[in-house]
């Protein structure tokens, strides 16, 4: 049947042929590039994720024409495509890893600190999840377990613990800051495999006696109960312990405790102090300290970065992203230094301990350049120090905004200055 249309000759059939072909040709085109939205990693995800939602809405409103003006069969099918794309999009959205984690939750995997330090992350990285995972060895299905930790350390009256105010002096990293616990495990994630190897290097074993000096949080206290056993004991020590005393338990001990006072009593069979000394002004007082508390034939442990010897925070990357990233690093450092900090203290570690006395002395330097927690830990220390770095005058909000962004889009990759890890026997 032949009909008049804005002056053109048509028929029904050739209306409905040329509709119907330029649907196929738009659902070819969708395929091909919900194919290619398939293959876009998480880190890049942002920048597509409108065109994932626009696909999405254009099939959901196809779902609606289909099932009104057509009939069952592209209903059936445009509503599982719409099912699908719909799914993997919001898998790759942020707000993903939040659903599991608050499942994850309210079925009783892990309590509410996990929780909120897993949503600070989350916050920075659509991926987190995995990383979050790593915090726990052991990953989520452990968690439960340590439930019981957490909570114990709640109820435990702990010098120092929860909800104390403590004289931080200059350190600027303070522990009662907002995102402290989730950038101290992200620490954790980064060194402890290095120390652990270290610890175990000399000798750790059941029935020992150590001290984690200027502790942090609990994972290498946890890490070093295990490994002493309910023979050995481990003493945690903090300005701020907040964080450590979600490890007490039988063998360990929380106490707030500045590294520049006298040293707890008993000698130890390993002391060990990572990312601490190079924060505290008198630090050549407070390694006297360590030293002066092993026993005879005990280890003393130090880690401290050296950041003058690698002064670049970023090494590769878009000219002006890289010169960025630089720069800021380079006003943080110097806000530490301003602080107290020093920067160039790893590289006297060696030298410090033969001249405290102590024997078998060695140095090892560790330097991840490529990690998927430095990302997450770079963007959690400005979220730490921007304010300040911004009262200083060294860097401006829209300067680190924009670092930060240029972090997450994965324009430059952040990297830690070398880790100087030091030994030496009494
Ligand atoms: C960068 S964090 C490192 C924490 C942990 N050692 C680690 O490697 O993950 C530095 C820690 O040292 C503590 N700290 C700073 N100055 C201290 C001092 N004078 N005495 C004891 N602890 C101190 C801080 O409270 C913080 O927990």
């Amino acid at each position: 049947m032949h009909f008049n249309f804005n002056g053109a000759d048509c028929t029904w059939y050739g209306f409905w042929f040329a509709f119907g072909l330029t649907a196929s040709v738009f659902l070819l085109f969708s395929a091909a590039v919900s194919w290619t939205l398939a293959s876009v990693t998480r880190e890049h995800w942002a920048s597509v994720a409108p065109i994932a939602w626009a696909l999405f809405a254009s099939h959901a409103f196809h779902v609606f024409l289909s099932w009104r003006y057509f009939f069952a069969g592209p209903g059936v099918f445009s509503t599982v495509i719409t099912a699908l794309l719909g799914v993997g999009a919001f898998r790759e959205s942020r707000a993903w890893p939040r659903l599991r984690l608050l499942a994850d939750y309210l079925s009783g995997r892990f309590p509410l600190p996990y929780l909120q330090r897993a949503l600070t992350i989350a916050k920075f990285e659509p991926g987190v999840y995995e990383v979050v995972e790593s915090f726990v060895p052991g990953g989520l299905a452990s968690w439960r377990a340590h439930a019981g930790a957490w909570r114990q350390s709640g109820r435990h009256a702990c010098p120092g613990g929860r909800g104390l105010v403590m004289s931080e002096s200059g350190y600027i990293l303070k522990n009662a800051d907002a995102v402290a616990s989730t950038r101290l495990d992200v620490l954790a994630s980064i060194f402890d495999p290095w120390t652990r190897a270290h610890l175990d290097a000399r000798g750790l074993s059941a029935g020992w006696r150590c001290w984690e000096a200027g502790a942090g949080g609990p994972n290498t206290v946890r890490w070093l109960a295990e490994r002493v056993g309910p023979t050995g004991h481990v003493l945690a020590t903090d300005l701020d312990p907040r964080w450590a005393a979600a490890a007490i338990g039988a063998n360990v001990s929380v106490l707030a405790h500045d590294v520049t006072e006298a040293p707890p009593e008993g000698g130890f069979d390993l002391i060990h102090a990572r990312l601490v000394l190079t924060h505290v002004p008198e630090r050549e007082r407070a390694l006297r300290n360590l030293a002066g508390a092993l026993r005879p034939g005990g280890w003393l442990v130090v880690e401290d970065p050296d950041p003058d010897l690698l002064p670049l925070s970023c090494l590769d990357g878009p000219d002006e992203a890289r010169e960025l990233a630089n720069r800021l690093r380079a006003s943080f450092r110097s806000m530490l230094a301003a602080r107290g900090g020093a920067l160039a203290f790893g590289r006297r570690l060696p030298g410090l301990l033969s001249g405290l006395g102590l024997a078998d002395v060695g140095a090892e330097a560790y330097c991840p350049v490529v990690h998927p927690s430095l990302a997450v830990l770079d963007r959690l220390t400005y979220e730490q120090v921007g304010k300040g770095l911004v009262a200083a005058g060294l860097a401006t909000e829209a300067e680190i905004a924009e670092h930060v962004d240029n972090v997450s889009c994965g324009l430059v990759t952040p990297l830690m200055a070398p880790l100087i890890t030091v030994w030496g026997r009494k």
